[in-house]
């Protein structure tokens, strides 16, 4: 090939849309897109954002290369984390036109408690990890959009702190140790708080393969150490929630929880029980039968395990063993209005967001969550409109297809 022939195939090469997809992936295949077509744009204040996606391109660049890892990473390959952006592909909607939509409602009631949208904050760990208000500065931003929080209990910030800031209970998320002690005391304290809900996670009770974290952790030359603790029993102990609680890392095995661990929970506290990290029919059915109040399809973001299979994909066997007897919060891969409608439309009751607020907080702090939530419910609003829904329950299966 001659230096000209080379230069043209290079050219074409860059000009190509298949480069996004061949060589970052079909994930990454959108923001790969923008970086070829478009001059790199990276938005100096929420108000510039035109999607969510400009949140990332900001929390890509200004956080430590290795905290960027934790926020970003799947499994293995990160086949689920790609699953669960495609899943949103395969499903179109079906606009229903002139419908009278001058006053569309996100107004929506979850467990008896009403909320502004059925777009929830997903509980997602160690926020000062991405800005230095941690887990406050979404609380702020909840209180302001009239948000559901859900607060994990590996937290940067206590459950009284947030609530404070968020001026209403938050929904409380626990993983399990090994220690009964450790989860009661836990569960206690988030009751006392004022706590109505407890979000219990199933999903990585045999741990995960983060390669991608490990990967950006590997690239990252700062001592990890200096902030993390090097002993073998330093890290649950320094968050908020697992202090008085005597816990240490060794306690984190959750490998033998099973279901009999709602009825220990139900004889623990009068919150209600929503068991999240649920992707079959036959979990959904053992919900239903141990208790639960609500089920949670969750496949953590693709940071669970690598079954290559989109969490909207997951929905449907859920939403059928479950058959409207309680309600259904959904997440993973939720980036835009369209695809929480999907997900509506499908039979779920609320849709989380995880990564797509972290972005916000990381990039803007408060302000950042805040738009992300504005802009996500903005969003939703005008497909319902566009497909004829003035409120949550008019959204229904008419309105997509496969
Ligand atoms: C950085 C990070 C930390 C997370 N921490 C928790 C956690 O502490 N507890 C939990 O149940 N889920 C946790 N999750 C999973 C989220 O609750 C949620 O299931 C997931 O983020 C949804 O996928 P999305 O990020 O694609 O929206 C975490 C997710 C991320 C990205």
């Amino acid at each position: 090939m001659t230096a000209l022939a080379r230069r043209q195939f290079l050219q074409f090469l860059a000009a190509s849309p298949l480069l996004g997809y061949t060589a970052a992936g079909r994930l990454f295949a959108e923001e790969s897109l923008d970086a070829i077509r478009l001059p790199k744009y990276l938005i100096k204040s929420p108000a510039d954002a035109l999607d969510v996606f400009d949140f990332h391109n900001v929390a890509k660049q200004v956080l430590p290369t290795s905290h960027y890892g934790y926020l970003a990473t799947g499994t293995d390959g990160n086949e689920t984390l790609s699953a669960n952006r495609e899943a949103f592909e395969r499903v179109y909607l079906r606009p229903m036109r002139m419908v009278d939509t001058s006053n569309v409602s996100l107004d929506t009631v979850l467990l008896d408690q009403s909320i502004n949208s059925p777009i929830l904050l997903a509980p997602v760990g160690s926020q000062k990890a991405f800005h230095a208000d941690g887990e406050l500065a979404s609380a702020r931003a909840a209180k302001t959009q009239g948000s559901l929080q859900i607060l994990s209990n590996v937290s940067s910030n206590s459950i009284e702190d947030v609530i404070d800031a968020r001026g209403e209970p938050v929904w409380f998320q626990l993983y399990p140790t090994n220690k009964w002690s450790t989860a009661k005391t836990m569960i206690l304290r988030a009751q006392d708080a004022g706590a109505k809900v407890l979000v219990l996670t199933v999903d990585l009770n045999s741990g995960s393969n983060r390669v991608l974290l490990g990967q950006f952790s590997r690239a990252d030359d700062r001592d990890c150490n200096a902030c993390h603790g090097a002993g073998p029993d330093d890290r649950p102990a320094p968050k908020p929630m697992y202090s008085g609680t005597g816990s240490v890392r060794g306690d984190w095995d959750m490998s033998g929880m099973t279901w009999d661990y709602l009825d220990r929970l139900r004889n623990a506290t009068s919150m209600k029980i929503v068991v999240k990290g649920v992707v079959t029919a036959e979990d959904a059915s053992s919900c239903l039968q141990y208790g639960a109040d609500a089920v949670y399809v969750s496949n953590h973001g693709g940071r669970a395990e690598a079954s290559g299979r989109g969490s909207l994909d997951s929905l449907p066997e859920v939403v059928a063993a479950v058959d409207g007897r309680i309600p259904i919060v959904v997440d993973s891969g939720f980036r835009r209005g369209t695809d929480v409608f999907k997900a509506l439309a499908m039979g779920a009751s609320g849709v989380s967001i995880g990564r797509a607020y972290i972005w916000g907080l990381a990039a803007f702090g408060q302000p950042g969550v805040e738009k992300v939530l504005e802009m996500l419910n903005a969003e939703l609003s005008m497909v319902m409109g566009q497909m004829g829904a003035r409120n949550i329950s008019d959204i229904g299966p008419k309105h997509i297809g496969r």
